[in-house]
C-alpha cells in the first residue's frame, strides 16, 4: 500500500495521562451528591477544568455558580477540586448552605503549609498563575503574608519584608522545569529561602510531564486533550514543544483536529490533562486511526494507583442511608 510519507504512521500514547485521583474524587462527589440529595446540587466554579465534564454534570442536574451568594439558602454546594479560601467557607456557612468540600487533598496539603508557615512568621512566595482558582484559594489561607510569583520574569522586581524569613510554595499544576528555574532565581536573590516540606507540584502533574517528554522526543506532532483553562493541560503542550515535538496542539474534542496538522507527520504523540475523561482520548485515537494512524504504541513511564476517599460530608450521608 502506498503511503505519502516515508516513515510508517503511528501513534505514541502517553501513560500516565487523564484523570488524577483528585479529579476522580471531585467528579464522583458531585455525582454522589446528586444521587443522595437530588437535583439541583450547586457547585462553586467548574468542579474540574474540563468543558465536557462540566456539561455532562449540568445535564445530570448540577448548577455551576461563580459565587456562593448565587445559591439559595439551605442548598447543597460543592467546592471544586481547586480548593477555596476560608472566606468562601465562611460565606457559605453564613448563607446556611450545606457545603461538600471536594478540594483535592494535595491542594489542602498546600493550604496547611501556608497556614503553618504564616503562623511561624514566614512570608510566602507562592509560585503560580494569577487568577487561577487554586492560587486564590491558597492565597486566602495566608492573605497578608503571601506574594504571588508568576514565573522567572517576576523574580527581579519582587519586594519582600524580610529576606531571611521566606518560604516558597507553588500551585500543584505547574511545569516542573519552569518552577525549578523560578526557585533557582529566587534563591539567587534570597539565599536563605526555605523550601516547602515536600513537593507542591502534585504526582499527577509530574507524571504526565515525564510521560509526554519521553513521547515528544520521538513524536513529530503532539495532541494534548484538555480544556484551555486547565493549567496542567496547557503545561503539557509547553513541555512537548520544549522536548522535541515539531508542533503541539490542545483540543477539547477530536473534531477540533485539523487535517493540515497531520500533513507530513509520521509519529503523533497523544496525551490528556488530569481532568480529561478517557472517552475523549479514545475519540481522538479513533479519528487518527481513520486518518491512517491505526498503530498505537503505549509509552509508559509510571503506574498510578492512588485513590482518595470521598469528602467526609458524603461519607457520612452515604453511610447513613446505606
Ligand atoms: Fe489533585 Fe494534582 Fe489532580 S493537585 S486534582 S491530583 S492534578
Amino acid at each position: 500500500k502506498d503511503t505519502p510519507v516515508a516513515a510508517p504512521k503511528r501513534v505514541l500514547l502517553a501513560a500516565p495521562r487523564g484523570y488524577c485521583a483528585g479529579v476522580d474524587r471531585a467528579v464522583i462527589a458531585v455525582e454522589k451528591a446528586l444521587e443522595h440529595f437530588g437535583s439541583p446540587v450547586y457547585v462553586r466554579k467548574q468542579i474540574v477544568h474540563n468543558i465536557h465534564v462540566v456539561s455532562t454534570l449540568e445535564r445530570q442536574g448540577a448548577i455551576f455558580v461563580d459565587d456562593v451568594a448565587e445559591v439559595p439558602t439551605g442548598s447543597h454546594i460543592v467546592f471544586s477540586a481547586h480548593g477555596v479560601s476560608p472566606a468562601v467557607v465562611s460565606a457559605a456557612a453564613e448563607r446556611g448552605l450545606e457545603a461538600i468540600d471536594a478540594t483535592c487533598p494535595l491542594v489542602t496539603k498546600v493550604h496547611r503549609e501556608a497556614v503553618r508557615f504564616s503562623r511561624d512568621n514566614f512570608d510566602i512566595l507562592l509560585i503560580g498563575h494569577a487568577g487561577h482558582e487554586e492560587v486564590e484559594g491558597t492565597m486566602g489561607h495566608a492573605p497578608d503574608r503571601t506574594t504571588l510569583v508568576n514565573g522567572p520574569a517576576d523574580v527581579a522586581a519582587l519586594e519582600v519584608r524580610d529576606p531571611d524569613n521566606l518560604v516558597w510554595l507553588s500551585q500543584t499544576t505547574l511545569s516542573v522545569d519552569e518552577t525549578m528555574e523560578t526557585v533557582r532565581l529566587l534563591r539567587e536573590r534570597f539565599p536563605n529561602l526555605h523550601n516547602p516540606p515536600s513537593d507542591d507540584i502534585c504526582y499527577a502533574t509530574q507524571n504526565r510531564q515525564v510521560a509526554i517528554k519521553k513521547v515528544a522526543e520521538e513524536a513529530d506532532l503532539v495532541i494534548v486533550v484538555g480544556s484551555a483553562n486547565s493549567s496542567n493541560t496547557v503545561r503539557l503542550v509547553d513541555v512537548a514543544l520544549e522536548h522535541g515535538a515539531k508542533a503541539a496542539y490542545r483540543v477539547d474534542y477530536a473534531s477540533e483536529i485539523q487535517q493540515e496538522w497531520l500533513e507530513g507527520m509520521a509519529t503523533i504523540g497523544v496525551t490528556s490533562g488530569a481532568s480529561v475523561p478517557e472517552v475523549l482520548v479514545q475519540e481522538v485515537l479513533d479519528d487518527l486511526a481513520d486518518a491512517g494512524y491505526a498503530d498505537v504504541q503505549r509509552v509508559v513511564t509510571a503506574e498510578e494507583d492512588l485513590m482518595f476517599s470521598l469528602p467526609k460530608e458524603l461519607r457520612k450521608d452515604v453511610n447513613g442511608e446505606a
